[in-house]
């Protein structure tokens, strides 16, 4: 009789959503991450160098937007191998906002009213005949960071005219979508797609903002959580209803084999939900706090929708814990931050249903003999901060204040000099199911 063997993963991307799908697949696969992060690799993922394109696995998770857009997954299946994630043609839906509009309105997704400008004149005219506020977007990938969200008239005049011409997010910007400022509560909603078929992850809740009480600019994500206490199951098979499964009809009605992630940014207005954005992977930090309560086979899951079989893998199970994801950011970002900060405390005094996932982390030259440095628990280097958002922590418990508790006792068990975080991840939803207070988090 014949055994089968463990299936082996290559998750590529370096970030902390890359250090928690390693975690997850680990469960049932052999996994590596290229290139990964030294702060991984200290807690224990084997991390390799790319090419990509060199391995040989049975299956490759591609992380990020960029490698997707720029057609690795292409490049990979043209190899003969399994992946999953979209080619360049599905991921242009992340890679152009003005494309992804019109995917929405030919399928008939409800989502915010929207122009597209390419050059200022007409832009400006446009903004001045909106009641406000005003929102304003890079057509391009800008790192999560190219949206402005305005009540001042004046910034929203300035940004356009900034974007346009290049001065602030580079030739992303050489093109905007103006749009309807959505009022309500956000939700991210991630699906595992096979091109035809779609299932629906747990729903998280990001928050964008960089400071506590959703002020400053933008981020790629400060923090996450799920489930989310104002969205059930009824409210996840709408977004799948109306928002997932059009989409990807439309993207098949174009030729498009979509397998890999669709991720939906909404927001719940009182007229339903309707879609911010739709991401061509795996939310960042939302990975981290969802796959910390899947139960199963994860690898399973994406290599059936990698071979087109959705069908032959079982439906994601989700336990009852809470899960609350907390980055802890480098001095300065998002802005321009600054790096190479030492961290210590990495890996020591977590509490129990604490989770550390590394993203900006890099080493310094391995020292030859002599002890471990606190930050050092493989010997390989002194860890330091290298990129703005250098790691999150997960927490998980049996409430969301509980899990907030453990979030946060984590967090305070590591550090660097100027790391900063947001105190009140979670914290709107304890309070609107009336379970602040537990634990004396601020
Ligand atoms: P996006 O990258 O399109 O998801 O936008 C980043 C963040 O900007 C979102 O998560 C929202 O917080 C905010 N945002 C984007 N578009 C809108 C909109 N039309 N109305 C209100 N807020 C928005
Ligand atoms: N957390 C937002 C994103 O991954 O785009």
């Amino acid at each position: 009789m014949a055994v089968a063997s463990t299936p082996t993963v290559c998750v590529v991307g370096s970030g902390g959503r890359e250090h928690a799908l390693a975690v997850a697949l680990s469960r049932g696969a052999e996994v590596v991450v290229c290139p990964g992060n030294p702060g991984m690799q200290a807690l224990g993922v084997t991390c390799v160098e790319g090419p990509a394109e060199a391995l040989d696995v049975d299956l490759f998770v591609i992380g990020p937007e960029v490698p997707l857009v720029e057609g690795l997954a292409d490049r990979l299946r043209a190899r003969g191998r399994t992946v999953f994630g979209p080619g360049a043609d599905g991921a242009r839906l992340e890679g152009s906002k003005a494309w992804m509009k019109q995917v929405l309105a030919d399928a008939g997704v409800p989502t915010a009213a929207y122009e597209v400008f390419d050059s200022p004149g007409p832009a400006v005219e446009f903004l001045r005949s909106l009641p406000g506020p005003w929102v304003v977007k890079t057509d391009g990938l800008a790192a999560g960071k190219g949206v402005l969200v305005t009540g001042d008239l004046n910034q929203a005049e300035a940004d356009v005219l900034a974007k346009l011409a290049g001065a602030s997010f580079g030739d992303a910007g050489r093109r905007v979508v103006i749009e309807e400022a959505l009022i309500g509560p956000e939700l991210s909603v991630m699906a595992v797609c096979d091109g035809r078929t779609a299932v629906a992850l747990a729903p998280a809740r990001d928050h964008k903002r960089a400071f506590d009480g959703d002020l400053g600019p933008n981020t790629g994500g400060m923090g996450a959580f799920s489930p989310v206490p104002d969205a059930d199951g009824e409210l996840v098979d709408e977004v799948m209803r109306t928002a997932v499964e059009p989409t990807l009809e439309a993207l098949s009605s174009r030729g498009i084999d979509y397998r890999g992630v669709l991720y939906a940014g909404l927001i719940l207005t009182s007229d339903g939900p309707k879609v911010l954005e739709f991401n061509v992977r795996f939310g960042d930090p939302e990975t981290q706090a969802v796959l910390a309560r899947l139960q199963g086979d994860l690898a399973g899951l994406l290599a059936a929708a990698a071979a087109g079989r959705l069908g032959d893998a079982e439906a994601p199970l989700f336990g009852p814990d809470v899960s609350v994801c907390v980055v802890m950011a480098a001095p300065g970002y998002p802005d321009a931050p600054r790096v190479g900060g030492v961290i210590s405390g990495l890996g020591s005094n977590l509490p129990g249903g604490a989770e550390v996932f590394c993203a900006g982390i890099a080493s310094t030259p391995q020292r030859h003999g002599g002890g471990h440095h606190d930050s050092d628990p493989a010997g390989s280097g002194t860890l330091i901060t290298a990129g703005g958002r250098v790691l999150s922590v997960a927490g998980t418990g049996p409430s969301l204040s509980e899990a907030r508790a453990v979030a946060y006792q984590g967090v305070r068990s590591i550090r660097w000099p100027g790391a900063w975080w947001r105190n009140d991840i979670g914290l709107s939803a304890t309070q609107a199911v009336g379970l602040a207070g537990a634990g004396g988090v601020k």
